[in-house]
């Protein structure tokens, strides 16, 4: 396993890989979520690239750029034993020059629920990842379901920009009581862990309903907020019942839908999501 700061490291070192190339792109500080990720690249790719990069530009004024948790020596004794070929750990230099000033933007699938709260986050986003396709040149790029809306905003990138490459998505890997694996879970205290448990058991809660026949979005929201509301530590910001693909929020569940929220416990936000009626 090779880890490689430069571009002209990795450019050299790209093109002694066999095909196809599998990219996961990664903040580091990573879990077993990130690690699917990788053992799915696995069964389908002859070679392994993982990016480790927080991205600075994706991260709002007021959020946690600086003390967003890092731990290189750990994630690469985490990779080691997973066959990865490169392990690519640009600094903010190599990435944004000084005076960069190129962005990309996907206008409308950017807009809502993340987009509505963290503005600028998916121009930060697609950049960084079309930065990373036109640095590794993969055939296969690895996604989680965990950020929903990220994977429908990559999607959408790669078809408009005729990046040659496959979007994967996997799905989310979570802990034995259902919340959701994230490198922010680390900010949890005891209990606020314990009360994190509210974001998977508002989704199943719903999707119950759904189960049950109800195709009213606006009663699976509130069927959401509602099981939210009974945890005093959770203050949600927002919840969905939206077009997967559009991110549009629906009126009537007609074939799928995409329930997501995000919930602050305590200072630490939390995400998750759940799709309803996948083949
Ligand atoms: P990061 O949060 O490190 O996540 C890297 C990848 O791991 C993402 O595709 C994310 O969806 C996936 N992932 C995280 N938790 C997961 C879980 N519990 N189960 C399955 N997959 C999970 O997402 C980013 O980094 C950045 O935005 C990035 C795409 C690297 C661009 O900077």
């Amino acid at each position: 396993m090779k880890v490689i700061i430069t571009l002209d490291e990795l450019r050299a070192a790209r093109q002694m890989l066999e095909g196809p190339v599998g990219l996961i792109p990664t903040m580091g500080f990573l879990h077993a979520g990130h690690i699917s990720l990788v053992r799915r690249a696995h069964q389908e790719c002859a070679s392994i690239v993982v990016s480790i990069f927080v991205n600075p530009t994706q991260f709002g004024p007021k959020e946690d750029l600086a003390a967003y948790p890092r731990d290189l020596k750990r994630d690469l004794a985490l990779l080691t034993p997973e066959g990865v070929d490169l392990v690519w750990t640009p600094t903010p230099e190599v990435m944004y020059p000084p005076g960069y000033q190129a962005w990309v933007t996907v206008a409308e699938v950017s807009q809502p629920l993340e987009g509505g709260v963290r503005p600028g986050h998916f121009r930060g986003v697609t950049t960084v990842v079309a930065k990373l396709f036109n640095a590794i040149q993969p055939q296969k790029a690895y996604f989680g379901q965990k950020d929903a809306q990220q994977v429908a905003v990559i999607r959408r990138m790669a078809l408009d920009l005729n990046f040659p490459l496959e979007v994967v998505v996997c799905p989310i890997l979570r802990e034995p009581d259902g919340l959701a694996m994230s490198s922010r879970n680390v900010y949890l205290s005891a209990e606020e862990r314990q009360a994190a448990t509210i974001l998977y058991r508002s989704l199943t809660t719903a999707r119950n309903a759904f189960e049950q026949s109800e195709r009213d979005a606006s009663r699976l929201r509130s069927i959401m907020m509602g099981v939210l509301n009974s945890e005093p530590s959770a203050r949600p910001q927002y919840v969905s019942c939206a077009d997967p693909n559009t991110l549009q929020e629906l009126e009537i569940i007609v074939d799928q839908a995409l329930l997501s929220m995000a919930v602050y416990i305590g200072k630490t936000r939390l995400i998750d999501n759940l799709i309803l009626g996948e083949k």
